[in-house]
């Protein structure tokens, strides 16, 4: 018997629909939505975060932020949802395990406090996903990565794929990679996506 926090994993590069399809899925299937790199973004405009700089440092420049910093604030953010929530045991975290730092730090860390479900990866061309940012950064999203300079630091291809390459691997060898196809429209991807959680959970 286990209460674990349930946690699923959502992979893709920037663009690919993550944050879209999150939102879906919370509405229909009830988890909690925790995006790494949002999280990230407050903290770093928190008055007096120690980290402050060091996180807007990495996000302008696209790197990966030490995963102690990461990890805890996801740690934080589950602990305080279900502290208020009990029900709220679900949580699909967003943009993590970004690299084989934070994969080793989650599975030092966090891997026997949580119970890892599977990990949903979008597969999304690279040229849809810069026009998706490329979009966002126009209609406004705030963020101050959607910018062609920070899109091509982030080297959408190659630092993404080259580093999430072996956390794929490592997932995979578990039986835990469920892949989907990223490149149509959100209802379309969300018919695919809510077969993988029918059976998980109803709201
Ligand atoms: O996933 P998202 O595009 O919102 O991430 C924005 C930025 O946040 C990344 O480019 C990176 O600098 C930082 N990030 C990170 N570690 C993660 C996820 C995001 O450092 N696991
Ligand atoms: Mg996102």
């Amino acid at each position: 018997m286990t209460n674990l926090p349930k946690v699923i994993f959502v992979l893709g590069l920037p663009g690919s629909g993550k944050g879209t399809q999150c939102q879906k899925i919370v509405q229909e299937f009830g988890c909690v939505h925790l995006s790494a790199g949002e999280l990230l973004r407050i903290e770093r405009s928190k008055p007096g975060s120690q980290f402050g700089e060091m996180i807007e440092k990495h996000i302008k420049e696209g790197t990966i932020v030490p995963v102690e910093v990461t990890c805890s604030l996801l740690e934080q953010s589950m602990k305080k949802e279900m502290e208020a929530d009990k029900a709220k045991d679900t949580f699909l975290i967003d943009g993590f395990p970004r690299n084989k730092n934070n994969m080793d730090g989650w599975q030092k860390e966090m891997s026997h406090k949580t119970d890892l479900q599977f990990v949903l990866i979008f597969e999304c061309t690279e040229k849809e996903c810069v026009e998706r940012c490329l979009s966002r950064g126009e209609a406004g999203s705030g963020r101050t990565d959607d910018n062609i300079e920070s899109l091509q630091k982030r080297q959408l291809i190659r630092t993404h794929i080259s580093s999430t390459e072996p956390i794929i691997e490592f997932y995979e060898a578990k039986g835990l990679v469920r892949k989907v196809n990223g490149s149509r429209s959100p209802d379309e991807v969300f018919e695919d996506v809510r077969k993988i959680f029918v059976g998980l959970k109803k709201k």
